[in-house]
């Protein structure tokens, strides 16, 4: 079996497990610690090193790490819903440094947008597919013939005069006390607008929330078919670990 450590950074959270990446299953326990106050990077790496040898990780072990921000070449590149700190911050890096091992690091979406496509809701699909991770913020991950077009940040798209998610995400939800039909009525102005744009073949909503789709899949009314994600709060982890463990996004 060819596994590979997946570790996925958030805002309230840092949690991990060891993948196979054959079948994209956890195949050790998920372990979760909070993300410790202000989020700063040399805070954040104490509690990978920890988890790492919870997780009995060697440094021959490909690791993956993803992250709510920008990620190019290793270097977080924006910070919008963590400390400023990681703004041109060379993660991988300074992580691979202190953990004497190779990290990948990677955007959170766009883990879980490999990992669906790999191994869940998007897995075959052709065409454009658009996933949207529905969290603090929203994270967007596009996928074309199941190929990665990374950090494409479209969370960020201005609606009505507000950033996306601002006004769509679950955190926005949860802030405004906004019922599921009238989170379903924000969704669908986001999802129409980011159709209008891109005409995908197919959204995937993702994030803690997609396992309450039932309550407002019926809320949406866009043209483009809409699925939730298949592996639900774990397609960070398996995503990273999928992309370190084949080496892509270096
Ligand atoms: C960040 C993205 C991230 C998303 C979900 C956004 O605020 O800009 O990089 O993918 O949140 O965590």
């Amino acid at each position: 079996m060819t596994t590979a450590l997946g570790i996925d950074i958030g805002g309230t959270g840092i949690k991990g497990a060891r993948v196979d990446l054959t079948t994209g299953e956890l195949v050790s326990e998920r372990i979760k610690y909070p993300t410790p106050e202000g989020g700063h990077p040399g805070d954040v790496l104490d509690v990978v090193e920890t988890l790492l040898s919870d997780l009995g990780g060697k440094a021959a072990d490909h690791t993956g790490i993803c992250f709510p921000a920008i990620v190019t070449h290793g270097v977080t590149r924006s910070a919008a819903n963590v400390s400023a700190d990681w703004i041109d911050f060379p993660a991988a890096a300074t992580f691979a440094q202190s953990l004497e091992r190779d990290i990948h690091f990677v955007n959170d979406a766009d883990a879980a947008g490999v990992a669906e496509a790999q191994f869940g809701a998007a897995r075959g699909v052709s065409g454009l597919v658009i996933m949207l991770t529905l969290g603090t913020g929203i994270g967007s991950a596009f996928l074309i013939d199941g190929t990665l077009v990374p950090n494409t940040e479209i969370g960020h798209l201005e609606i009505d005069g507000s950033g996306a998610e601002r006004r769509a995400s679950n955190a926005a939800r949860e802030r405004e006390g906004l019922d599921f039909e009238a989170w379903g009525l924000r969704l669908t102005r986001y999802l129409s607008h980011v159709e209008r744009i891109f005409s995908p073949d197919l959204f995937i909503l993702g994030g803690g929330i997609s396992k309450q789709h039932d309550e407002f899949f019926p809320f949406l009314e866009i043209a483009t078919p809409v699925k939730p994600a298949a592996l639900l709060n774990n397609a960070g982890i398996v995503g990273a670990a999928y992309l370190a463990g084949n080496a892509l996004l270096d």
